[in-house]
């Protein structure tokens, strides 16, 4: 239902969403604590990155530790990859006693360690052989089953049609297509194109992922190629409030610019979610990665990004955060915002 009403909903699969912009999952990012900040700030769900069904299997502490979230999470999705279907079987179970909302299936990891194992992308290359994984997962739990993939695997094999019609078959909830092929990697752009054209031809719904990098790019990927929601990876890496601006964009309103006081209530969060679930060295090394993120662009970013990894005290540190933003707020170069960065990762 898209009618221009400030009510309306979206649906996603069994789901209803206050509107269709979504964090997209990532490797060492998209932990329980950027989860629930990123729920806070109106990413329309979130799912964890991805969990290797082995590990749940065999190396249970650490990697069961990556399947925790917090309530306020939810709608929260847990990801997961791996090559055997008894393993995958056994982990969306594992899921859905751990209580998320959804299970997603990475199938578009291009990472040559995943890959090599006949996991991740290197999935939809025998389609299948997918069904009959993705059949076995669904008929295996209650919760919906998703999943996430490429275009394909090279310039010469983009199969995500069939793919999709597939996953159609097997009962999968829905499907997110980051638009480039695992050959590509993260080089050149997303193709928005051939996302549009999947989309045309899908039983199933789709979200579209790739170089999202602002609310007005966000809005038009959602309206003109036709897909059910807009994944948002790095983008929010660089901008926290893009999806509250999207939805603002969406339904009209002009996206508010965040403010220093924005950015000063956002790291005191962050800071007590880090201090709340890591050790105090890892606390220090998402604290650094996610400031440095944040300050792109504003002016002065430079020194105080050599400030961020030189720092040795975290209360320092967050001190020093507190004083850029109350003044950095303004001027921010947009130019340098739409570089591209973080060419490198599990989907
Ligand atoms: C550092 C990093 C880690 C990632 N980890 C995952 C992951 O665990 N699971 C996944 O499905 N995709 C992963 N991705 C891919 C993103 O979800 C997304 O498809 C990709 O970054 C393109 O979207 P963007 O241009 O909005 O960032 C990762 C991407 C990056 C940059």
């Amino acid at each position: 239902m898209k009618s221009e009403a400030n009510f309306q909903t979206y649906r996603l699969g069994p789901f209803e969403l206050e509107h269709p912009f979504i964090l997209a999952p990532m490797a060492g990012i998209t932990n329980s604590p950027f989860r629930r900040l990123m729920r806070r700030r109106k990413s329309a769900l979130v799912i964890s990155e991805l969990v290797s069904a082995n590990g749940i299997e065999h190396s249970g502490g650490k990697t069961l530790d990556l399947l925790r979230f917090h309530e306020e999470e939810r709608l929260v999705g847990l990801q997961i990859f791996g090559e055997d279907t008894e393993l995958l079987v056994k982990a969306a179970q594992v899921v859905e006693r751990m209580g998320a909302d959804f299970v997603d299936l990475n199938l578009g990891c291009p990472v040559p360690k995943v890959v090599k194992k006949g996991a991740g992308s290197a999935m939809c290359r025998d389609t299948a052989s997918l069904g009959r994984t993705l059949e076995a997962m669904v008929k295996s739990v209650k919760i919906p089953v998703t999943i996430k993939i490429r275009t394909g695997w090279d310039s010469q094999t983009k199969n995500a049609v069939e793919v999709v019609r597939v996953a159609a078959e097997a009962g999968i909830s829905w499907v997110a297509i980051h638009g480039r092929t695992r050959a590509q990697g993260y080089s050149g752009l997303a193709d928005w194109d051939f996302i549009g054209d999947v989309k045309a031809k899908s039983p199933l719904p789709i979200i579209g992922n790739g170089d999202v990098g602002t609310p007005q790019i966000a809005v038009d990927r959602f309206k003109n190629y036709g897909v059910d929601a807009v994944m948002i990876g790095r983008g929010a890496l660089r901008n926290p409030f893009i999806f509250d601006q999207s939805r603002a964009l969406l339904l009209g309103a002009e996206p508010q610019m965040p403010t220093s006081e924005s950015y000063l209530q956002l790291m005191d969060e962050q800071r007590a979610m880090l201090q709340e679930v890591f050790n105090p060295r890892m606390a220090m090394i998402h604290a650094r990665k996610f400031l440095a993120w944040y300050s792109a662009g504003f002016p002065g970013c430079h020194e105080f990004r050599s400030k961020v990894f030189s720092i040795p005290d975290p209360g320092i540190l967050w001190d020093e955060a507190r004083e850029f933003f109350l003044k950095s707020t303004q001027n921010r170069d947009f130019k340098f915002m739409n570089q591209p960065f973080l060419m490198g990762g599990h989907g």
